[in-house]
């Protein structure tokens, strides 16, 4: 296994996690809480709360912990709660965007434009909307949770909205740092 690395992070900063009801959501909050330096977390989850004893454990490794309930399929809500937050609790120095949906809608040519949509949304919609809510904010760290799918493609056989909402966000990734150069 590597050491453990710190988070290139300020003390105190904010970090955004999207899908942190969810099990790579939770691994990235854990390991921001052991790695950095009394961070802030800004929790979102959908339909599911954060389980309290969640946000006890990392409160014990010295993160402060809010949360908000999101539809990141919702580009306008989202971007409003996010700028709303900013605005009353300060600004957010960094995301890790693991929201996401499992594709079980199987190959194209069963597929109606809401099997497609349901899966692309979290991702995609969920990314606009953060990217409108942090414009001209610096961010220190940015992840977008992909899959290995994108170079192995035929584990993700059936699942074209996932494998499209990750191309997707392969290529967001590149471009995002050309959009807001030095602070992105
Ligand atoms: N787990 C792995 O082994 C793995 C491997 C490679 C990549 N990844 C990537 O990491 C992502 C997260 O994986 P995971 O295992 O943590 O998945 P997960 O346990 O299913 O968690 C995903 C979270 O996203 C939330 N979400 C879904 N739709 C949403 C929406 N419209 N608005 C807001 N939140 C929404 C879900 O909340 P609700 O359940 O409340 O809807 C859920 O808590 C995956 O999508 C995948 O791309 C995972």
């Amino acid at each position: 296994m590597p050491a453990a690395q710190p988070w290139p992070l300020a003390k105190g900063a904010t970090v955004l996690i999207t899908g942190a009801a969810g099990g790579v959501g939770h691994a990235f909050a854990l390991d921001i809480a052991r790695y950095s330096q009394a961070p802030h977390l800004l929790l979102t989850t959908h339909r599911t709360p954060l389980p309290p004893a969640r946000q006890r454990e990392l409160e014990s490794l010295g993160a402060t912990v809010s949360t908000l309930m999101l539809d990141l399929a919702d580009e306008a809500a989202t971007t409003a709660a996010l700028t709303h937050w900013q605005h009353t609790v300060g600004p957010i120095h960094g995301v890790i965007h693991a929201a996401g949906l499992a594709d079980y809608g199987g190959i194209m040519a069963r597929r109606d434009a809401a099997s497609i949509d349901t899966v692309l949304a979290p991702k995609i919609v969920g990314l606009c909307a953060i990217e409108n809510a942090l414009a001209g904010q610096p961010l220190d760290a940015v992840v977008l949770c992909s899959t290995l799918g994108s170079f192995l493609p035929a584990a993700k056989f059936g699942q074209a909205a996932y494998s499209a909402a990750n191309a997707w966000l392969d290529t967001a990734a590149a471009q995002l740092s050309q959009r807001h150069p030095g602070e992105w």
